[in-house]
């Protein structure tokens, strides 16, 4: 982001953290688990204030709005950034909409991130804020896909192999006009990403660089390989 564009634009982010983290099965909500040291959502707070952002709201379970409340106070301190934390829903896309009812109005820009890609590097972040201050709708990181794809019926039998060099894996931040997110989660549309739901809503998403560091924990696998980065990059 130029400095110019930082001066026009407020950024907020919607951090939501309220998901139960079933498939890692630590025992406690995914964003409470510790990677050496820190919890997931400690480093997620991290990186979305290192971005600039100027309203933060964190979306969490309800039995740990206290504890999310502590964490967010010590890592914002009394720092320019307004927060709040506010309890989650069923799905994620409750809990995006409970965080975005929560965001203060000023905000022009905003992001909502997965408190699971918890190592996102500052860049990613830093490019889905610039391509909306440029004028996009929507942003959001993407990664080449490495692998063919294959999609299939009912029975597993193939029916197609999609174009490789026209795929991308969407990460998070993604990033939209703030106006424009609230308008489409305010529609009746459903979709399973936040990018989904502005392209059902009518509006081109851009796709920016992501970075494999973005990577969202989900596994114990995923766990271990994100203490394997940190470890590597001392983060
Ligand atoms: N999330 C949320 N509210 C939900 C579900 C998910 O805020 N009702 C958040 C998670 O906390 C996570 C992100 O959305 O940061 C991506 O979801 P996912 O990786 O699926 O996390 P969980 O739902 O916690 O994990 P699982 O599906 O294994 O239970
Ligand atoms: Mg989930």
């Amino acid at each position: 982001m130029t400095d110019a564009d930082a001066v026009h634009h407020s950024v907020g982010v919607v951090l939501v953290a309220a998901g139960s983290g079933s498939r890692l099965g630590a025992g406690r909500p995914k964003a409470f688990v510790e990677l050496a040291g820190k919890t997931l959502l400690q480093r997620a707070l991290e990186g979305a204030l290192a971005a600039g952002a100027s309203a933060l709201v964190v979306v969490v379970p309800e039995d740990l709005l206290a504890e999310a409340c502590s964490v967010v106070g010590r890592a914002c301190g009394a720092g320019p950034v307004t927060t709040a934390v506010v309890p989650g829903g069923a799905e994620r896309s409750d809990s995006v909409r409970a965080g975005l009812a929560a965001l203060a109005p000023e905000c022009d820009i905003v992001l909502v991130h997965d408190a699971a890609r918890c190592l996102t590097p500052v860049g990613v972040f830093e490019r889905v804020i610039s391509a909306v201050a440029a004028g996009a709708s929507g942003a959001v990181p993407g990664i080449p896909v490495v692998d063919t794809i294959k999609t299939v019926d009912a029975r597993g039998v193939i029916t197609g192999t999609p174009d490789r060099g026209a795929l991308r894996a969407v990460q998070t931040p993604q990033g939209f006009a703030a106006d424009l997110l609230r308008a489409a989660y305010a529609s009746d549309l459903q979709a399973t990403d936040d990018a989904a739901l502005v392209e059902l809503f009518g509006h081109d998403v851009v796709v920016v660089e992501g970075d494999p560091l973005a990577l969202k924990i989900t596994t114990t696998d995923d766990l271990e390989r994100a203490r394997a980065l940190v470890a590597e990059g001392d983060r």
